[in-house]
């Protein structure tokens, strides 16, 4: 080969070779071939791999690993409860904020970014407020007053240091609830009638303009789940085209991502098919609270426990696959890392085994199933996420 031509060929490889390592910044740190965490790993997608965080774990000197564990290995985290109406304002009109600004620190040492959970919730709300409602000190259209300030100090508290906000969460019902054809549920439907949905998203947009606006709910993996006329993701996707069709500024849908290893759950294909109907409305997508859990008896040996194991993984597997191939999927958040802090023996009877470290902090099948999903995955099939700009 001549001089000339063989220096053409190499500059080419050269800059091939730079491209491929060329990868996009996130969470400030560049991907290092190194290091197998996690969140490294996710940046060869420009994917944020992230937690839910336990404050009182996070702040326990006798258990470091916890804490050092959520700054290691994820580039995201949300407040597992501490961002809650009940948690920032247990008296009414005075905030505590101590413990959702103490997460917030953390994670701009870490270089995290956060996702704000959540505002309109009919869930974990101040006794003033749901008893106030009841004896009926506290009318309807104060009601609406109440939500609009809440919103609007919790954002403006936050502005510019939340990535993604779960604005409304788990608004719609489920087929076993009265009736069982699918409505808007709960406290704040109940009181101010489905347009809160819309004055939600309104009022967090006018109190920050960069924070990307989520709606999260569960049970919205994949379109088809019965019934097609009771079909709970079908039902999202009807609000969000509705509420983009009138101009409501939501820029994502936020899936939960609660599965147990008892249930059918989804193959990738069927998840991938949700996300880029979803993302083909213009909005990001992020899976915000993903654990699998099965059903425990006390005494389980290993013939029982290792097939839950591995169908945990495989969940794990399905909807990390499908975050992968949909480049609008921005995040992929566990809620809870191990199975030492997690909700699920709490609010599941005989339930556990959700997380993907155990209870000594070992990692699990599903740890490794992740890892393997971010470093065997790549083109064509998975490119880089296509950033989300804030929808005006
Ligand atoms: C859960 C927390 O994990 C528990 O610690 C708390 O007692 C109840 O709430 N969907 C959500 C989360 O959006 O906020 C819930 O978190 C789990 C279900």
């Amino acid at each position: 080969m001549k001089l000339s031509r063989w220096v053409a060929t190499a500059a080419v490889a050269v800059a091939t070779v730079a491209t491929l390592n060329t990868l996009p910044a996130a969470a400030g740190r560049q991907y290092d071939p190194t290091d197998q965490s996690l969140r490294n790993l996710g940046l060869r997608h420009n994917l944020y791999l992230g937690t839910a965080v336990d404050m009182a774990a996070l702040d326990d000197p006798a258990d470091p690993r916890y804490r050092q564990i959520v700054g290691s290995e994820f580039s995201t985290v949300t407040a597992e409860n501490v961002m809650k109406w009940e948690s920032l304002e247990p008296t009414r009109g005075s905030y505590d904020w101590a413990a959702a600004d103490e997460l917030v620190t953390f994670a701009r040492q870490h270089d995290q970014r956060v996702r704000g959970h959540v505002l309109a919730w009919q869930n974990q709300l101040p006794k003033w407020l749901t008893d106030g409602v009841a004896d009926g000190s506290i009318s309807n259209a104060q009601l609406r007053d109440l939500l609009h300030k809440h919103i609007t100090d919790v954002v403006t508290h936050f502005r510019g240091k939340i990535w993604q906000w779960d604005v409304v969460n788990e608004a719609v019902s489920d087929p076993w609830d009265t009736p069982p054809t699918l409505h808007y549920k709960g406290f704040w439907a109940e009181h101010l009638g489905p347009d809160y949905i819309a004055d939600a998203f309104r009022w967090a947009r006018a109190a920050d303009p960069k924070a990307l606006l989520f709606y999260n709910d569960y049970n919205i993996e994949a379109f088809g789940s019965g019934d097609p006329a009771n079909d709970k993701t079908q039902f999202v996707y009807d609000m969000a085209k509705g509420l983009l069709a009138r101009g409501v500024p939501i820029d994502g849908i936020g899936s939960q991502g609660h599965l147990g290893t008892q249930y059918g759950n989804y193959d990738t294909l069927q998840v991938v098919a949700a996300l880029k109907k979803f993302s083909a409305l213009g909005l990001a997508t992020a899976f915000t609270e993903v654990d699998v859990r099965s059903e425990v008896t006390e005494g389980m040996g290993s013939n029982e426990i290792n097939p839950r194991l591995q169908a945990s993984a495989a969940n794990y597997h399905v909807l990390l696959q499908a975050c992968l191939a949909d480049r609008h999927c921005l995040s992929f958040t566990v809620w809870g890392f191990t199975d030492k802090h997690s909700w699920v023996p709490g609010t599941f009877t005989n339930e556990g085994l959700a997380n993907i470290y155990d209870e000594n902090y070992q990692p699990k099948r599903a740890y490794n199933v992740l890892r393997g999903d971010l470093i065997y995955a790549g083109p064509p099939y998975v490119l880089p996420r296509v950033p989300q700009k804030p929808r005006r």
